[in-house]
């Protein structure tokens, strides 16, 4: 075991060690190379101030580099050997440069160090997820051009209520994805804050270059007050997931809408094989058990944000009880972008039975159609709606194809504005920039 900080007088239990620790390495694993560029920052900002000499900041930087290949290839495994990922990179800088490496910790606190490397794996992770949001409303957008004329019927409350388009579907889900990529966009100004160089929640006595680190490590800002860095831990996790969550309810309503209208009794959606399997009893069977899975990825998140919201009764300052909020927020952003990228495929992995979805609107929902036809006629509405409900037999000739040229609202079967959602896309694609990790 390797800790940091043992002296005279101290001692360490085992069992006690890895109830403490042993699952937060784990989770460390996902901070390790944020922690090191951070590190690497820091000495930078160190030499700034001449605690460390030019060649004493190159010489620590390449050993961080050496350091990050080295856990990247699998040479370096960041065990139960070590308390966290923190002192795992001082420890092994020891190792390698001796007292070098014992002067890297000056002037900041593991209760910093841990926020800035969350922040760069929060800000890095909303990226991704923005970008594969994009990319699924992308595909959505092109796939409703393709079918907007499509007639499919629209339900409310699960009955038939009017007909619509294949096109309007889509385009919908597109936009509702449009809405939570802008939610990361939302989260990613908000965490975009330095907390490094406010050690343990409450300075030092150093003059710190804490915005030279802080433009280094590519941050909109600085998180001014140490306290409130201390505070905001858990919040700003709680903030990613909110957005990260909004995609999932997304996804939760495209795979609920597919696996409905894949059922026999709807008959609208059939799965490129992939997505599907077997059973192993039931010969016939073929399941959708990736849409299946993948309406249940909002629940992992919901779960992580409350337990992180239920981990936050404390008082200010830092508390080990914050190291608590790691593991299920790190789960949950993994699990987001694991069920986008699924998600993008599956744009593209069903198809849509055209006949089966006209076949499904029946005379009845013309009915709207005709009581506003009325009252562009003169009718008041009320009457109009009266009128048609009194004879919904006279609706028996329409057609769908009918139904859908005429509903001209912007946004709306003939009119899908599918240009102004391209537009807001075109927007939000490359507004968030990539890390350089
Ligand atoms: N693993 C710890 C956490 O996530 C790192 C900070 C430890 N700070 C301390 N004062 N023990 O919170």
């Amino acid at each position: 075991m390797t800790i940091l900080w043992k002296k005279d007088g101290t001692s360490v239990d085992d069992a006690l060690h890895r109830f403490m620790n042993s699952r937060d390495v784990e989770a460390d694993r996902e901070l390790f190379l944020f922690d090191i560029h951070a590190t690497a920052a820091h000495v930078r900002g160190l030499g700034r101030i001449g605690l460390l000499s030019d060649s004493d900041v190159s010489t620590l930087c390449a050993e961080l580099s050496r350091l990050g290949d080295r856990f990247s290839n699998g040479e370096f495994l960041l065990d139960e050997r070590f308390e966290d990922a923190h002192s795992a990179i001082e420890f092994e800088l020891t190792a390698t440069l001796g007292e070098l490496g014992r002067r890297v910790h000056a002037g900041r606190s593991r209760n910093d160090q841990v926020q800035v490397a969350l922040r760069l794996y929060m800000k890095d992770r909303l990226v991704r997820a923005h970008d594969h949001i994009c990319d699924i409303a992308k595909r959505l957008l092109t796939r409703a051009e393709r079918e907007h004329d499509v007639p499919m019927p629209g339900y409310t409350h699960l009955q038939r209520a009017v007909p619509s388009s294949a096109g309007l579907w889509l385009a919908g889900i597109a936009e509702s994805f449009l809405d939570s990529a802008d939610a990361c966009a939302f989260a990613h100004t908000r965490v975009d804050s330095c907390p490094l160089g406010t050690a343990a929640g409450y300075g030092v006595n150093l003059r710190l270059d804490r915005q030279g680190v802080s433009t280094e490590l590519e941050f909109a800002r600085l998180q001014v007050n140490p306290l409130a860095v201390q505070n905001a831990r858990g919040k700003y996790e709680l903030a990613v997931l909110d957005a990260l969550g909004s995609a999932l309810l997304d996804v939760r309503r495209f795979a609920w809408d597919l696996s409905l209208f894949a059922t026999s009794e709807f008959g609208f959606v059939t799965f490129a094989s992939e997505f599907t399997t077997g059973s192993s009893i039931m010969p016939n069977k073929r399941n959708p058990d990736v849409v299946e899975l993948l309406r249940t990825s909002s629940a992992e998140v919901e779960g992580a944000r409350t337990q992180i919201a239920q981990t936050l009764s404390l008082p200010s300052g830092y508390q080990r009880d914050l190291q608590a909020t790691k593991a299920p927020f790190i789960r949950a952003v993994e699990t987001t972008l694991a069920a986008l990228v699924v998600t993008e495929r599956l744009v593209d992995g069903f198809a849509l039975q055209h006949e089966r979805m006209r076949a499904a609107i029946d005379a009845d929902m013309f009915a709207t159609d005709r009581a506003v036809e009325l009252v562009t006629n003169g009718v008041a509405f009320r009457d109009a709606y009266l009128k048609v409900a009194r004879d919904l037999g006279a609706l028996w000739d329409r057609t769908p194809e009918e139904s859908l040229v005429a509903r001209v609202s912007p946004g709306a079967c003939a009119d899908l504005c599918l240009d102004e959602l391209q537009a807001r896309l075109g927007l939000a694609i490359n507004r968030l920039k990539r890390s350089p990790l």
